[in-house]
């Protein structure tokens, strides 16, 4: 941490589904929030000095054995504590109060009443709707709290004692279904807590930067290009913070999206005026991929050859000792903020586990991301967005100037279109699917879908179908249109796209893209389905 480190909000993750989105909130009042495992050691946690800490939701009962509890101390430190559902019942159980299993649960959304409005519930009305998960509650508070609200089944759906910094709520503030959920986050941290709202875009800017010239010093740096939105925002960071001691290199695969290679080019060359290596590999990938339909193969082809171009370039520039990469904090918090061996680096979430140690959520992705990983090569790691979420990294992109195609891109995958064209990679197959998936998107962004669809492309699938176009039959291929609605990709709904979009989608690239003749649309969800379809 450097001296100034912002005021940080703890959340304690008990195996909750929602640990991330309370620390997303946290930040979207403009306080800095970081997630550690309940099992978070209380002397490292106080050296951290937290603002505040809040105590997760959790699946598990607090009186069963084995239970996920923290070190009870952790209460005792003097610093304000809000427990959310499980958080709060573990935060009853340890300072004397009682929990048990009610009549009947509560789950969805449900009507709470304010019985003394308190501190942490002030400025909400009488009646007003949160969104409640939970078989167990509070029978009875610990001695010198309040009960400040209620529900028909939950007598304790809110509880407090000011004077020493307890705060409990049993429904979850976090999320959307809560109307006035942000009211409780924002009374818990501007008042309970005293934080001043410090965590915006300009101050993650200013730290990153500081962060950035303390590690690097003198010492030249190199960052693969990948054309999202991740790594050009990693790439920014770094060269305001040691201008041209940064080398970029854009290995173009030739599978990217219409008027992608332009605009990095254009942006990072002429705009930001960083010193860019573009390397136009397109056929050096065709011929590798030529023959190959196995989608394992193809990734395994594409990522082995990404690496070699970017060793060969990067080996020429000489004397280079940090790579910089834009590692998101989700994904260290999904590895447990462990690391590959050989790579050196320390975040603040890793200092606060012991070795080997991962914290309770355990989905990994995985994907071989084409952007990243030559973890064999000899490079120290420069990960300016590691404590930031995609919505934080957007926005600094934002302040930072980077053009909205960029900074709003969505998720592609590191093998680009090649694992969206079905069966083998051509350079007419690359044409067709390229086509059609810029009118895919160019319909969307015109009706205004854009950033509420998670993704949306072309696939191309290796079947043809008879067709009729201008009295002649055709023999020629499908396109399937996919489009998602996602909140991490690690499920997706399709999209309900209206039909009058999906009609000028079909007219367009039938009439548009030579060589199809047919459009489909994918109504799969993730499960069964996967969002890319190889
Ligand atoms: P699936 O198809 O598994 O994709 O549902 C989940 C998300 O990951 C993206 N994806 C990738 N991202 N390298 C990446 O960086 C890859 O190889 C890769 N494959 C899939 C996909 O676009 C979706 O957002």
């Amino acid at each position: 941490m450097t001296k100034d480190a912002p005021p940080t909000v703890f959340v304690i993750d008990f195996g909750a589904q929602y640990a991330q989105l309370i620390a997303r909130r946290v930040r979207e009042c403009h306080v800095y929030s970081e997630i550690v495992p309940y099992s978070v050691d209380v002397d490292t946690l106080a050296r951290r000095q937290p603002a505040g800490i809040i105590l997760s939701g959790g699946p598990a009962s607090v009186y069963e054995p084995g239970a996920p509890a923290c070190d009870e101390r952790i209460l005792g430190l003097g610093v304000p504590v809000l427990g959310i559902c499980y958080g709060q019942q573990l935060m009853a159980q340890a300072l004397g109060g009682e929990v048990g299993h009610t009549e009947a649960g509560e789950y969805g959304k449900t009507d709470v009443t304010i019985v003394d409005r308190g501190l942490l519930l002030d400025g909400l009305p009488e009646r007003s709707t949160a969104w409640m998960s939970h078989r167990d509650a509070v029978t009875k508070p610990p001695p010198g709290f309040v009960v400040t609200a209620s529900t028909m089944n939950c007598p304790v759906a809110a509880m407090e004692d000011p004077d020493d910094g307890f705060f409990g709520v049993q429904f979850h503030p976090e999320v959307a279904h809560t109307p006035r959920g942000m009211d409780v986050m924002r009374n818990f941290l501007y008042r309970a807590c005293g934080i001043t709202p410090t965590w915006t875009p300009l101050g993650i800017v200013d730290q990153a930067v500081e962060q950035i010239r303390a590690q690097v010093g003198r010492e030249q740096v190199v960052c693969a290009l990948s054309g999202g939105v991740d790594s050009a925002v990693a790439a920014l960071l770094v060269h305001k913070a040691v201008s041209d001691q940064l080398t970029c290199i854009f290995v173009d695969h030739g599978l990217l999206r219409e008027g992608e290679p332009e605009q990095v080019v254009d942006a990072f060359r002429q705009h930001f005026r960083v010193e860019l290596i573009h390397v136009d590999a397109a056929e050096r990938f065709l011929a590798r991929l030529a023959d190959v339909e196995d989608p394992e193969e193809k990734r395994k082809i594409i990522g082995g050859e990404f690496i070699r171009i970017f060793e060969e370039v990067a080996k020429g520039l000489g004397n280079v000792r940090y790579l910089v990469q834009g590692t998101l904090y989700p994904d260290v918090i999904e590895s447990g903020g462990e690391r590959s061996p050989g790579v050196r680096g320390s975040s603040s979430a890793d200092a606060l586990r012991s070795p080997g140690q991962k914290g309770p959520a355990s989905t990994i992705k995985t994907h071989h991301n084409v952007g990243g990983l030559p973890d064999v090569m000899a490079f120290e790691l420069v990960e300016p967005l590691r404590n930031l979420f995609k919505d934080e990294v957007r926005k600094v992109g934002e302040e930072l100037g980077l053009p909205p195609e960029i900074v709003w891109r969505q998720p592609f995958p590191g093998p680009g279109l090649a694992v969206r064209i079905v069966g083998e990679v051509t350079s007419e197959r690359l044409d067709i699917v390229r086509r059609a998936d810029a009118i895919v998107r160019d319909e969307l962004r015109r009706a205004g879908l854009e950033r509420e669809i998670w993704q949306a492309f072309a696939v191309l699938p290796a079947v043809r179908s008879v067709g009729v176009q201008g009295d002649e039959r055709t023999y020629a291929y499908p396109i399937v249109v996919r489009a998602v609605t996602s909140e991490d990709a690690m499920t997706a709904d399709w999209a309900r796209l209206p039909h009058d979009v999906l009609e000028r989608i079909s007219n367009r690239i039938t009439s548009e893209v030579a060589g199809v003749n047919r459009v489909v649309y994918d109504v799969t969800s993730k499960p069964p389905g996967t969002i890319e379809w190889e």
